[in-house]
């Protein structure tokens, strides 16, 4: 059964409620609830004594309507008792002030009290719940990691010099490796380093990226306590924990990922904090493409919007039909599980007006009715949907130590590495092309286009796996900045693009870093671009071949006329270098040029805003049809296909999709 569901919090309501909750949930086809991510002062209302009767109650009523349980450890907030006795295990923000109580997601997690705490309420409720029949899985706390900055405590300081230890084993490597003679900072003891407060002002460069690492290490380890209790304990029982896509940072995600069963992803398209932007539907696309990408294994959406997002501004509505469209968006991407965040719409707290599928009234509404829509269309369709794979020739590769060492280093104000990835999926999304999300480090063999942006930091064996992969007759591009840092941080003492210049063919003779209202011209002079100008803005990269050919020079500045893109033959592969960050059309150009060269079809051909993908079962493909605008868009079909969500009508030639709708084909 495709699981279906909502985030529902039985302890924000009336006891005499929850039946027909779970009736109106049923009625909706809903199969699976999440409960209890933040129920820890309900679940451990004083130290050491438990509470699970009312959760027992909550799963009974839920159950009688054949509804299964997903259960969070709710450590992401902690109770007022524990605050109150242990005001230590609050984080310390960069400003070296501690975080007080009132909000959640604000402890240490390197605390050793915190620490005792989670694993006590873990330890009891995966003892009370192992043979509960009706709990089938386990979520690890909640977004872990967040947007908090992390915590910069004497406690953790001490600790990175511990995990320092560990990584360099003497101190004489570490002063080496992050250069620390610039400005005297040589260290002659591990309780000497500090944590890069803001009040040690800029950082060395190899401290900040190590501080990054081990800050991430650090919820990636609290994670595995919880984890190896829930294993132990109640092994029949799988674990995700809910990510957040590409828009969080802080964490290493494929470590974060490693241990979990399926990564779980929470997806908001209209938040309060875009109130202002329009929907960009590339964007949840390049989310759910990173979380199937951590495991390259399906994920499920923990998450997914149901209402208006608002805390303190309430986000425009979703428009009749977005839900809907959204999640099947999900599941267009990956999705093998969709639950809704959330249920009922809460009355009380910072989240009142985080709308959920009924209001704060409770009574059911046009949102309801359009997840009820759903509902019954997962139910029939779910079986064919589920375990049906995302193909992709096309790999875009995420490196979290390349975007920690550009949030320490910006390089040039404009640039943001998030930016310029979204630029470049951008460019293969609108074409209709699926991308995985990937680790740099991953088997690439069975990609036929490879996109490595601005690899800043390059490990060497990173720089041998994309070697091999264009020996192998790979096709990669690489942008400018790659290949700049060792693994320490430090720049690296080859000329640019470090460990990729033999492959690139190319050398960086200099490079000019633009300001924002600065853009250099090209001028593309390669075999099916040749005579077309675009612009390159950010960063220009002067480069000399050694062996590769030129694909466009500038047209401005004093290096007018040098090379800026270059494509290099090497092995039984090629590798395009383009020497700028920036562009969108450029970078769109470039991806269709490239989807020639390594001859990858579009999905289809569709018009603005009608996104095309497709998942695989058993040799036979479901593509999907979904339609972001909020006018009629008409969609030229390449052969005879059934609309599954319209009983297996024939369609066929030019069919029209009203706002908002989706079509899945077969
Ligand atoms: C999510 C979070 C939920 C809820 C929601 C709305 O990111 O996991 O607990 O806070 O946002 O703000």
């Amino acid at each position: 059964m495709f699981p279906f569901g909502v985030d529902y919090y039985p302890e924000h309501w009336p006891e005499e409620r929850w039946p027909r909750d779970a009736r109106l949930m049923h009625e909706a086809r809903i199969n699976v609830v999440r409960l209890a991510e933040f129920a820890w002062s309900r679940l451990e209302p004083e130290e050491g004594r438990f509470d699970f009767d009312w959760l027992d109650r909550a799963i009974d009523v839920l159950a009688g309507h054949g509804i299964r349980v997903i259960l969070g450890t709710p450590t992401a907030s902690m109770p007022p008792w524990l605050a109150s006795k242990h005001p230590d295990v609050f984080m310390t923000l960069q400003d070296g002030k501690r975080r007080t109580y009132g909000n959640r997601r604000n402890y240490c997690p390197t605390s050793e009290t915190y620490r005792l705490y989670s694993r006590r309420i873990t330890q009891a409720m995966a003892e009370h719940y192992a043979d509960n029949p009706h709990v089938i899985g386990w979520q690890t706390d909640n977004e872990l990691g967040g947007q908090t900055g992390g915590c910069y405590c004497e406690a953790c300081r001490e600790d990175f010099g511990r995990w320092l230890q560990e990584r360099y084993g003497s101190l004489d490597k570490l002063n080496e490796q992050w250069g620390a003679v610039f400005w005297s900072h040589v260290y002659n003891t591990w309780s000497e380093i500090p944590a890069p407060l803001e009040s040690g002002s800029s950082p060395n460069p190899g401290l900040a990226l190590d501080w990054k690492r081990f800050a991430s290490d650090a919820y990636v380890d609290f994670q595995q306590e919880q984890i190896d209790i829930l294993r132990e304990l109640s092994p029949q029982k799988f674990i995700t924990h809910n990510l957040m896509g590409f828009r969080f940072d802080q964490l290493n995600y494929f470590d974060l990922a490693e241990p979990l069963d399926f990564v779980g992803y929470d997806i908001y398209v209209r938040m309060q904090w875009t109130i202002e932007n329009e929907v960009d539907p590339s964007l949840a696309a390049l989310g759910h493409d990173t979380m199937r990408g951590l495991k390259r294994q399906n994920h499920w959406v923990i998450e997914q919007q149901s209402g208006s997002g608002g805390w303190e501004i309430v986000s425009v509505a979703p428009r009749p039909g977005e839900l809907r469209l959204w999640a099947y968006q999900s599941i267009a991407h990956g999705a093998d599980g969709i639950i809704f965040f959330r249920w009922r719409t809460a009355r009380w707290g910072t989240e009142q007006y985080w709308h959920g599928v009924l209001d704060h009234h409770g009574e059911p509404g046009r949102r309801y009715s359009e997840i009820q829509q759903m509902g019954h269309e997962i139910h029939v369709l779910g079986d064919l949907i589920q375990g049906s794979e995302v193909r992709a020739e096309v790999a875009i590769l995420h490196h979290y130590d390349t975007r920690w060492a550009f949030q320490i280093q910006q390089n040039n104000p404009s640039f943001s590495y998030a930016e310029h990835v979204k630029q470049i999926y951008r460019g293969f999304y609108r074409q209709n092309v699926p991308v995985d999300v990937v680790h740099p480090a991953t088997e690439l063999s069975g990609f036929k286009i490879v996109v490595a942006p601005a690899l800043y930091v390059l490990p060497g064996e990173v720089a041998d796996n994309l070697q091999q992969y264009v020996q192998g007759g790979g096709t990669l591009l690489i942008t400018a900045r790659s290949g700049v840092k060792d693994e320490a941080n430090a720049v690296v003492e080859q000329p640019l693009p470090g460990l990729l210049a033999p492959i690139a063919g190319v050398a960086v003779e200099e490079y000019d870093s633009l300001p924002s209202w600065k853009s250099n011209g090209l001028a593309f002079e390669a075999p099916g671009l040749e005579g077309e100008t675009l612009e390159s803005a950010i960063w220009a990269d002067v480069l000399t071949p050694t062996t590769a050919e030129v694909v466009a020079r500038y047209t401005r500045e004093y290096y007018a006329g040098r090379p800026a893109i270059t494509l290099n033959h090497a092995g039984a592969g090629r590798v395009l270098y383009a020497g700028t960050l920036a562009g969108s059309e450029l970078f769109t150009r470039l991806a269709r040029w490239l989807l020639e060269l390594a001859s990858i079809e579009p999905l289809l051909e569709t018009p603005h805003g009608v996104e095309a993908t497709a998942r695989w079962k058993n040799g036979r493909r479901l593509l999907f049809l979904l339609n972001h605008n909020e006018s009629s868009a008409t969609v030229t079909l390449d052969h005879d296909y059934r609309n599954l969500l319209r009983e297996g009508a024939v369609v066929s030639g030019n069919v029209s999709l009203a706002p908002y709708e989706v079509m899945i084909l077969q």
